[in-house]
């Protein structure tokens, strides 16, 4: 599917949800592992990518670098064989920060590499200061100049690596680098995200020695050779959460299938205690708002399993049409806040105290205005903001959404939402 820079939603809120509706792959687990095919000569097939801009823009990376991409229905076949320029394009880099993933796996095949500062969302400075020292550590020359940082692999050497925050980024790098790395590397505090596990997943199909994924310990035994394989990554649990809010936010009653439930158990404990009645059986949730939602006060954000920052600014725009109080608390990125002059224009009523914490005073109702998706999630929010409010709302700038939802327009249509893209 295309997606075109211009762009906008027209939403008339007001509809409850009703239906069925299945998640799509995940976006954090799937960049990674396309990265991480560049570390075998053989094809490898990776099941049901979502068809979203990052992907888009992903493939588009790889062939640029020479890889040959085949797409069988929602299937990508890669294969890296005949990659011998390893100039990545810097335009494309800077669109998405995910680029920065590719450092560990072309490192380790190429041993040399130079990037300009990676872009995504603006949320926060998002440095890569961790990379860079966990790098070093593997006895990686770094070499910072101007805009650019040229990185030389060839003298690289297994070691242990203290990470100073469980970077999710940073964490899949070096596992993806380590994997072929002779001997034993070691990171401590590493990230537990479902989609560093899934990275870990892929990368032992392929014949990685990897052990402790999951945990705050990773240790990796680097092999001499990974193969191709076939992987189907895990389902995008950042979709799920905003499909659950958006039911709790409009009331009615979906079912969703593909759901897995432990990635998304501190979301699901706070909708119940806010009086959403929820299902669970297998891979199937079954959510349903019927009556007026409770405040819980305050939510804060952290590393996994705490309650995830990609649904913070969807929790905020729940808070604003649920009575009383409710604080804000972001712990893992400053700036995370953007959208809530967007919403204060709908009547939402917000206090930002600092970059990490906000105070919303729900109201009874949002009012429809014109307002601009400025991040990935934040715009997401304001699609269910949209959906909340009264009267015709209209975004702009959704290729941000675009980035990270397959047409998310479409599955709340088909859940009886009004909204659609011109
Ligand atoms: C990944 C996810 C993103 C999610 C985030 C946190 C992808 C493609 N993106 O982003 O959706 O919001 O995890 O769950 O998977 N930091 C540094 N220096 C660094 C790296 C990170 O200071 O070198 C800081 C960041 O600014 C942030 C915190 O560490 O405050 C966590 O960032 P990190 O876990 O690295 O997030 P990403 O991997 O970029």
């Amino acid at each position: 599917m295309s997606y075109r820079k211009k762009d906008k939603f027209i939403i008339n809120g007001g509809n409850k949800l009703y239906g069925t509706i299945k998640v799509q792959t995940s976006k954090n687990a799937t960049l990674p592992i396309m990265s991480a095919s560049l570390l075998t000569t053989e094809s490898v097939k990776i099941n049901s990518c979502p068809d979203i801009l990052d992907v888009q823009n992903m493939i588009k990376i790889l062939k640029k670098l020479g890889a040959k991409v085949e797409r069988i229905g929602d299937d990508y076949v890669i294969n890296n064989s005949q990659i011998d320029d390893i100039c990545l394009d810097y335009n494309l880099c800077k669109t998405m920060r995910s680029s920065i993933f590719l450092l560990g796996s072309i490192l380790a095949r190429f041993k040399t590499m130079s990037l300009t500062m990676p872009g995504g969302c603006k949320i926060g400075e998002r440095p890569i200061d961790i990379h860079i020292d966990a790098f070093k550590r593997l006895g990686v020359k770094v070499v910072e100049l101007d805009d650019f940082i040229f990185f030389n692999a060839e003298h690289a050497k297994a070691n242990k690596i203290k990470l100073k925050i469980p970077s999710v980024g940073a964490t899949e790098n070096i596992v993806q680098f380590a994997s072929t790395l002779k001997g034993k590397t070691t990171i401590y505090n590493a990230a537990r995200e479902p989609e560093v596990v899934d990275l870990c997943n892929f990368l032992i199909k392929m014949g990685a020695n990897i052990k402790g994924a999951g945990t705050n310990k990773i240790t990796i035994f680097g092999v001499d050779r990974l193969k191709g394989v076939e992987y189907r990554p895990i389902p995008d649990r950042i979709v799920l959460g905003t499909l659950l809010i958006a039911t709790a936010i409009c009331g009615g009653v979906i079912q969703i299938n593909n759901a897995i439930l432990n990635q998304n158990e501190k979301l699901i404990d706070i909708l119940l205690r806010m009086g959403c009645q929820i299902n669970i059986k297998n891979d199937i949730i079954t959510i349903s708002r019927e009556t007026p939602l409770k405040s819980i006060k305050s939510v804060s954000t952290g590393y996994f399993p705490d309650f995830p920052t990609d649904l913070q600014s969807l929790m905020l725009t729940l808070s604003c049409i649920v009575k009383g109080k409710t604080q804000i608390n972001e712990k893992i990125f400053e700036n995370r806040f953007l959208i809530v002059d967007e919403l204060k224009k709908m009547g939402a009523k917000i206090q930002i105290i600092d970059n990490h914490t906000a105070i919303v005073e729900g109201v009874h109702k949002l009012s429809a205005n014109k307002i601009k998706a400025l991040d990935l999630r934040g715009g997401a929010s304001l699609v269910l903001a949209g959906l909340a409010a009264e009267g015709r709302t209209i975004i702009e700038n959704v290729h941000f959404i675009d980035r990270g939802y397959c047409h998310l327009e479409s599955m709340l249509a088909s859940l009886g939402a009004d909204i659609k893209r011109i």
